[in-house]
């Protein structure tokens, strides 16, 4: 079964909570919320503030991608305003093992990102701990950039690092996804579809939302 994850970078944010409420009747599976500290990646967004205002919103699972450096420090509060399922980047944990035990102690679900130069062997040594592997199919940081081809090789990978753990880890990929770069994700092995533009930026969410869940077919 495919998730598809609305992110809600693309949304109006003058309208947040209809166009929380739009996703979610248009069959969104979960809501993709991006952190972004301007550190780490080249732009700013919210902080748990968005995440809590969201939550009441909406009972889908919210989906945390944090794109911030030292996450360690945001965990918590994180957790408390509802957060689901908390990922971290790779490149911003150098204690990465205890960054997941803190996610998963609080109770929430724990995943790893990599962005797209960023090795899938990156996730060999963690796979028995995580929920979740987040491959990057852009450079983090913005919406409405092309899809990095090269990335399908990835997840291929990292599809046979998952199969070969038995474990039960989903697979999510994020950025330029669309009807058109959906089926290739799909083919290669993804299981969670984040998308922005393609989702908010058109006229119906929920003819965006059903032609990439379809786009396999
Ligand atoms: C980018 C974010 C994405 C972004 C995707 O750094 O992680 O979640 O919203 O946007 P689109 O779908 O427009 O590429
Ligand atoms: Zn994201």
């Amino acid at each position: 079964m495919i998730k598809i994850a609305p992110s809600l970078l693309a949304a109006d944010f003058s309208n947040l909570g209809k166009q929380v409420i739009e996703a979610e009747q248009g069959g969104a599976d979960w809501i993709h919320l991006d952190v972004m500290d301007g550190h780490f990646v080249p732009n700013i967004t919210f902080g748990p503030l968005i995440v809590s205002a969201v939550r009441k919103c909406t009972k889908l699972p919210l989906d945390v991608h944090l794109m911030i450096e030292e996450p360690e420090k945001f965990l918590t509060s994180f957790r408390s305003v509802g957060a689901d399922i908390i990922t971290v980047h790779q490149e911003t944990c150098p204690h990465l093992y205890r960054t997941i035990q803190t996610i998963k102690e609080n109770g929430s679900k724990a995943g790893v990102a990599l962005n797209p130069s960023t090795p899938v062997t990156m996730i060999q040594e963690i796979i028995d701990e995580i929920d979740l592997v987040l491959i990057m199919t852009v450079e983090p940081g913005f919406g409405g950039q092309h899809f990095i081809k090269n990335t399908l090789r990835k997840i291929r990978e990292t599809r046979e690092i998952i199969d070969r753990s038995r474990r039960d880890i989903l697979l999510e990929v994020d950025g330029g996804i669309d009807q058109n770069t959906a089926r290739s994700v799909i083919e290669a092995g993804a299981n969670v579809l984040v998308a922005g533009t393609s989702i908010f930026k058109v006229e119906s969410i929920k003819k965006a939302i059903t032609s990439i869940r379809t786009a396999q077919e």
